[in-house]
């Protein structure tokens, strides 16, 4: 019995692992470590979603004021940093407007391939190591249409939008072993600075990371002191309960 609980694990953990790998167009994905308290990484993070992803990249579900609310930014701070985006007349949209923007989806997939998605529930769907992956996966690739790859989502449509800030990357890939056993590893290494520092980029990629795994579920921003605040209201009834029990029974015992 034991045995077969064993294989069981086995197999389901080697299936796990087969379907993460895949997913990541086999690489192994590097850990984001992000974290939604920290509002001053979800600040900078909106910062750079707004400046480089919206212009493509909608978040249809959420809301500008939602977000500012959340980040502790006033009504003001959201329209000044974070509105850039236009309504059907014209106008800057308001702080409680949706995170819309004017990218036609036909256009798009003629421009990219592909268009490019709404970005509201990608942090629930990729998780964070695959999009922190991939915001550092970029590498030339002179064959493709914007002239470059990307190692976690190979023959991607979405142009290197960071290139200024990390810099250009090749990939260098060497064989060990001969024939059918050779094995390839591959390596992306900068050939071109970019105006930040590696350490610099990372924290970046993470702070964008880290405000699309927040988007993509705002309430567990809250759910856990919801959590606690249950938890101990159910320990205070537990005592009130016994005691209620105790006075009903009294007379029966
Ligand atoms: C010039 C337009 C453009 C900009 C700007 C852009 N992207 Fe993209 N992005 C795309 C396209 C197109 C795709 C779809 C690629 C495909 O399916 O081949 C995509 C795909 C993605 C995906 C994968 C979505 C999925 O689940 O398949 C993520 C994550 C992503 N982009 C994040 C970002 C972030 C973060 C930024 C800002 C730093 C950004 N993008 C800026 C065009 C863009």
């Amino acid at each position: 019995m034991k045995k077969f609980i064993a294989s069981v694990m086995f197999a389901l953990s080697a299936t796990l692992m087969a379907t993460t790998v895949m997913a990541s167009g086999g690489v192994e994905l590097e850990h984001a470590n992000v974290d939604i308290h920290n509002k001053d990484s979800l600040q900078r993070g909106v910062k750079y979603y707004v400046n480089y992803c919206m212009g493509c990249h909608s978040l249809n579900y959420s809301r500008y004021n939602r977000i500012a609310n959340d980040l502790g930014l006033t009504d003001e701070q959201a329209a000044k940093n974070l509105i850039f985006t236009r309504d059907d007349n014209g106008d800057l949209h308001k702080t409680g407007a949706l995170m819309k923007n004017g990218m036609s989806q036909k256009q798009s997939a003629e421009w990219f391939g592909a268009p490019p998605p709404d970005l509201t529930l990608v942090g629930r769907s990729r998780g964070p190591d695959w999009i922190y992956s991939y915001l550092k996966a970029f590498y030339v690739d002179p064959t493709r249409p914007m002239g470059v790859n990307n190692t976690v989502f190979p023959n991607v449509g979405m142009p290197h939008v960071l290139w200024e800030l990390q810099g250009l990357q090749e990939k260098h890939c060497t064989k060990e072993g001969e024939g059918e056993h050779a094995v390839e590893h591959c390596e992306l290494k900068t050939v071109k600075a970019g105006s930040m520092t590696p350490a610099e980029y990372d924290q970046t990629a993470r702070d964008l990371t880290n405000f699309l795994a927040y988007v993509g579920e705002p309430a567990a921003l809250n759910r856990t002191t919801y959590g606690v605040f249950t938890l101990l209201f159910l320990g205070l009834f537990a005592i009130i309960a016994y005691f209620l029990k105790k006075e009903y029974w009294k007379d029966v015992h």
